[in-house]
Formats: structure tokens, C-alpha cells, sequence
């Protein structure tokens, strides 16, 4: 089983995600819904959609799940701004904690991203836990994680499949069970090798995924293997 997981960042507006999921379904129609069996396919639209990406996942009976970018590492109650474990799993079953952006930018540690943790999980929400190399912190339980090289992050320089899967072994032997996934500048021309790789289990897609196309031809591919 292969991740193909799209993470749109901070982008698209209410028409723009309409758009992107009726051009989506389009593709999916002429397949077979047991062509897709052997992905999990995730979409990890910004918060301010989830409602409208559920509905749209539904209307059109797509064979995906989705994703939130972020989550807040206190439980419910009052913290201006904050988006719960326990809200976003009505909508969501992943979420994605730790990607560099958000170390980068928003000045998250691994204190923090360990509470995070914990409150995914104690909602039964799945974490993507994003490294920036292969010796960063992981915390306990965690079995998906994605290793995101800060340089290859929307630049167009991809790393190379051979060393990604060299990461892939060494940061699988330190966490056993866990799968790992690989991201930074991933599209449909090179995702295959990736894929392809003996210890890579999926790839994270930023920039790509917001053109519906290139996605799905990513997922095409990929079904392929
Ligand atoms: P990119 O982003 O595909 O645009 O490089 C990857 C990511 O940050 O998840």
C-alpha cells in the first residue's frame, strides 16, 4: 500500500476548491473504484474548507481521505484561533504535524509537536509527521512519517530516490512499523521514482496537488505499480 497524499498549503479559495473537486471526479468516473486498492489517498485542504471538501468527497463518492495541515496542541475550549483534535475529527482522519513550515514559521518545537501528538491521537486522528532530515526528533508512536528535506520544499529540486530510501531504512530501523513517506517537489514526471524504491511506502505532494490534474495523473501512475 502506497500514501499519495496532497497537502494544498495556504491556497485556493471556496470556487477554486469546487473546481479543483469537479475536474477531480471527472477522472475518476472512467475507472473502476478497485483500480485505486492499492493507494490511500489523502487530501489535506486548509481548515477553512473541510467542511466544503467533505461534502464535495462525498457528493462525488471519491475514493480519498482527507487530511488537516495543522492542529492545535491544546484540548477544546479557550484558545483564540485554535482548531481541536476533537473538531477536526468529524471532518478529518489524518493530520499533518511538524512540517517545516510550520517549525519554520510559526516557531514550532518538539515540544509542541509532541502535544500535538498526543492530541491527535487521543481523538483517534492519524499523524503525518514530518522531518526535515533523517536524526530529527520522532516522537513515540508514530507511524507515518514523512521526510521532507527543507531544500527540495516547492524549490524544484527533488532528492535523490537512492538517498530518500536511504533514510527511509534508517529512520524505519529506529521506528519500527512506522512508514515513510517521501516529500519536496514531487510531480507526475518524477513521482514514480520514488514509488518505485524498496522502502519508500508514499509521497507527500505540495505544489502539484493543487492542479487537479497533475495529481491525478500522479495517482494514476501510482495505481499502476
Ligand atoms: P512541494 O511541497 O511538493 O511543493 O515541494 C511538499 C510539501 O511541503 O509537502
Amino acid at each position: 500500500m502506497k500514501y499519495i497524499i496532497g497537502n494544498w498549503k495556504s491556497n485556493k479559495n471556496h470556487l477554486e476548491v469546487k473546481d479543483w473537486f469537479q475536474k477531480f471526479s471527472q477522472f475518476f468516473v472512467k475507472e473502476k473504484a478497485t483500480s485505486f486498492n492499492n493507494l490511500e489517498i489523502i487530501v489535506c485542504p486548509p481548515y477553512i474548507h473541510l467542511f466544503l471538501t467533505k461534502n464535495l468527497r462525498d457528493k462525488y463518492k471519491l475514493p480519498i481521505k482527507l487530511g488537516a495541515q495543522d492542529i492545535s496542541p491544546f484540548d477544546s475550549g479557550a484558545y483564540t484561533g485554535a482548531i481541536s483534535a476533537k473538531m477536526l475529527s468529524e471532518f478529518v482522519e489524518y493530520v499533518i504535524i511538524g512540517h517545516s513550515e510550520r517549525r519554520t514559521h510559526f516557531g514550532e518545537d518538539d515540544k509542541i509537536l509532541s502535544q500535538k501528538v498526543t492530541m491527535a491521537k487521543d481523538a483517534s486522528l492519524e499523524p503525518i509527521f514530518c522531518i526535515p532530515d533523517k536524526t530529527s526528533f520522532i516522537p513515540d508512536s508514530i507511524s507515518i512519517i514523512g521526510y521532507e528535506p527543507v531544500w527540495a520544499i516547492g524549490t524544484g529540486k527533488t532528492d535523490t530516490p537512492e538517498n530518500a530510501d536511504g533514510v527511509a531504512v534508517f529512520v524505519k530501523q529506529k521506528n519500527p512499523g512506522s512508514a515513510l513517506i517521501y516529500g519536496g517537489s514531487v510531480n507526475p514526471e518524477n513521482a514514480l521514482n520514488f514509488l518505485t524504491t524498496k522502502h519508500i511506502d508514499g509521497i507527500l505532494i505540495g505544489g502539484a496537488s493543487l492542479n487537479p490534474i497533475k495529481f491525478w495523473e500522479i495517482i494514476v501512475n501510482a495505481a499502476k505499480i
